[in-house]
């Protein structure tokens, strides 16, 4: 086991308040940090704001103001709200630091240093009012596959096709609704795909990832060449300008992770540690928690570029799903889309949500509902009726009065719930909060049927039985103790009330193993409210109710990402039989292809679809097909599809292929074909 542990949440977006899926995340990872401190391990938690990048620029010029002072606004905010939240950092730092500027200028000397840094032309859409490159997310217009209006620069909604910006039609700049320009600049990129090896290698540790997330890397990403990652923007960009390329900045994705290192320096300054101890040295665990959506970035880029400049790697990577409200994604019209800041305004008390997400996070990637109804029932259920309920009915008896100094006999009660400690702690190193919770409301409810047999009201109406009375009282609230110590990373303030009330602190979960006594029990002052269902429906209200006035630009709004799709993106809805039978798929054989001049992607394809003729289709596949590749293979052509003007010609048709789901990466394109001895003309059913 190692000295020391570094855990990190994800660097929170400076341009965006903190929300309810945000705290899925900085909930979980300060329970595991509270819960290994409570194992007696060094445990740090740090995080910071990531506040570079054309968003923030865009806004602080929209605003009239300096970006500085739009992050520092921001950042007091992101704190306020977890603070709020119980969410204790060692410390929260901002990616806009000096250490920071210096954690990438190591990372970058090295990366040049081992050669692993390219310039190349790269070609994008430009804004020409803002005067910057449009990434993605800052462009709409018409798909042009399906022809459906206001869709992404890289995938559209409808039809779930992927393509480029470039390819949009009529494309329009989100920034400043101007329509934009194609422009090129050059570019530093990483040649990542030189690290495959170790990467491989990294990803298929043991404990590093959680199964279905190296799997998902190996399948998607891994088994093929990586491409070179593109590390830089040209000026203006909101960053930090490369000290060997001047009028260029590191991208946002670049310095955000390194803002892990300049908020341990930060930190080591404050505290006289030294950060070659932290992240350059086999005795400190690294413990990232992250959201499904930047895996890629965490799993790949962070670990090659930590690697080839001598950082220590993480040991393991956290990944959780996102979380829905109502079974949907959060939504602003339907007022889910619900602030910290709007929860804490409706009056509702934080430890209620902390225990209510603990209830649904378990080791492995999945979402996790915030069911309403069901978030009242529960919390009220379990905190109020089966945990606090065993304080509440038993304190005022022995008020002011010491327990007897030997623990009396309860039957085994206590010591069934001793014997849980070491599950109890596995399962919180395991990030499997739920099952923590459910082994405390068993061990609650067999607590509850002992005080409701030993019935203590019953017994304080006879003052000859006071004894009993009082071993009933030391049994009962032992025991409640026990189950608050075990629950205490979860519900910290409510153990600090616990502990004021029975006089002995909590701060560690082995305390739960000693009953409680000889203690004096202090005025019984209230530990925990109820959840008002009342208080819930205006948190909904007012989250409707602040729709800005412009229109969102998709659902769920937040900022304007420059980061990757989901690993599981839309779900299509279901398709019935008849539906399928609408598309005329066939076999058919490429006679020619061409690349197409001026498309950095496409590929004009000859068809012979045997009876059904000759047909010419334009597909996105360059990056995975050379042309030459693709003469006299067979292919799935769908036969019937409106023929679509495009700007090199008509096409006929689209081939079939398949790719992970998400945003596009040409790279990944497997083409479908059928088995030998097909003919061109065959129908696919
Ligand atoms: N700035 C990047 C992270 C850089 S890390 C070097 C970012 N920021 S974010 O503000 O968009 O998200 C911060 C974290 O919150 C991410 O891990 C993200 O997955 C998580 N979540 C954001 N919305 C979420 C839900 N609706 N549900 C669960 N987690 C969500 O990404
Ligand atoms: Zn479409």
């Amino acid at each position: 086991m190692s000295d020391r542990i570094l855990v990190t949440s994800a660097l929170p977006y400076a341009n965006g308040h903190i929300h309810l899926g945000h705290l899925v995340e900085y909930l979980m990872t300060d329970i595991w940090a509270r819960s290994q401190r409570a194992s007696g391990r060094r445990c740090v938690y740090v995080c910071a704001d990531d506040t570079h990048g054309t968003s923030i620029m865009i806004r602080a010029r929209q605003e009239r103001r300096s970006e500085l002072e739009l992050i520092a606004e921001m950042s007091a905010a992101h704190q306020r709200d977890f603070a709020a939240f119980h969410i204790r950092f060692d410390h929260y730092g901002s990616t806009h630091s000096e250490a920071n500027r210096a954690a990438c200028a190591r990372t970058w000397e090295a990366l040049r240093a081992g050669g692993y840094v390219r310039t190349q032309e790269v070609t994008q859409l430009f804004d020409p009012v803002e005067g910057v490159f449009l990434a993605d997310r800052f462009v709409q217009g018409t798909c042009p596959r399906c022809g459906a209006t206001q869709q992404w620069g890289d995938s559209c909604e409808k039809c779930l096709s992927t393509y480029t910006p470039m390819e949009l039609v009529d494309p329009v700049s989100t920034l400043s609704g101007a329509q934009p320009v194609v422009r090129s600049a050059h570019h530093l990129l990483v040649e990542v795909e030189r690290l495959h090896g170790f990467l491989d290698t990294w990803v298929r540790a043991d404990g590093t990832l959680q199964p279905e997330i190296a799997n998902y890397l190996t399948g998607f990403f891994l088994s093929g060449p990586l491409r070179d990652w593109d590390v830089s923007r040209p000026a203006p960009y909101f960053g930090f300008e490369i000290p060997d390329s001047p009028g260029d900045y590191w991208y946002v994705w670049f310095d955000a992770p390194l803002g892990y290192i300049g908020a341990t320096a930060e930190w080591c300054e404050r505290h006289g540690e030294s950060l070659e101890d932290w992240w350059r040295s086999a005795s400190t665990r690294i413990v990232h928690v992250i959201g499904k959506d930047i895996v890629y970035f965490h799993t790949l880029f962070w670990p090659a570029m930590l690697h080839v400049a001598g950082w220590s790697l993480p040991s393991r990577v956290q990944v959780h799903g996102f979380l829905t409200v109502n079974g949907e994604k959060m939504s602003k019209s339907r007022g889910t889309f619900v602030l910290a800041r709007t929860y804490l305004e409706a009056g509702l008390d934080p430890t209620h949500l902390r225990y209510y997400y603990a209830t649904k996070l378990g080791p492995r990637a999945d979402d996790l509902d915030l069911d309403l109804d069901d978030f009242v029932a529960r919390v009220n259920a379990d905190l109020v009726g089966k945990l606090v309920n065993l304080a509440s009915r038993t304190a005022r008896f022995v008020t002011g009065q010491a327990l007897p100094a030997t623990y009396p006999e309860d039957g085994g009660l206590f010591a069934e719930g001793a014997a849980a400690h070491d599950e109890i702690v596995a399962a919180y190193e395991a990030f499997d909060f739920a099952r923590v919770t459910r082994l405390v409301m068993g061990l609650a409810d067999r607590a509850n049927e002992w005080v409701a047999r030993t019935e203590p009201w019953a017994l304080a109406k006879d003052p000859a039985r006071r004894d009993e009375l009082v071993a009933a009282c030391a049994v009962a609230l032992s025991v409640y103790r026990q189950l608050v110590v075990y629950l205490s990373p979860i519900l910290p303030e409510l153990a600090g009330k616990t502990a004021a009330l029975l006089g002995r602190p909590i701060e560690r979960l082995a305390e739960a193993t000693e009953p409680l006594v000889g203690v004096t029990v202090a005025p019984f002052e209230r530990l925990l409210d109820r959840v008002d269902a009342k208080r819930v429906a205006a948190m909904i209200e007012a989250s409707r109710a602040s729709l800005p006035g412009s229109p969102p630009p998709a659902d769920p709004p937040g900022p304007a990402r420059e980061t990757p799709a989901p690993i599981d993106e839309p779900v299509a809805p279901t398709c019935s039989i008849e539906d399928f039978e609408r598309l005329d798929l066939r076999v058919a054989r490429v006679t020619a292809a061409a690349a197409v001049a001026g498309a950095k992607k496409l590929v004009e394809l000859t068809l012979d679809v045997g009876a059904a003729g000759t047909r010419t289709v334009f597909a996105g596949i360059k990056g995975s097909y050379p042309p030459e590749r693709l003469v006299g293979r067979l292919v799935i052509v769908v036969a019937n599809l409106a023929p679509r003007a495009m700007r090199f010609g008509t096409s006929e048709g689209m081939v079939v292929a398949a790719g992970p789901p998400g945003k596009a990466d040409e790279r990944q394109v497997f083409l479908l074909a059928p088995d030998d001895g097909a003919a061109p003309g065959l129908r696919v059913r």
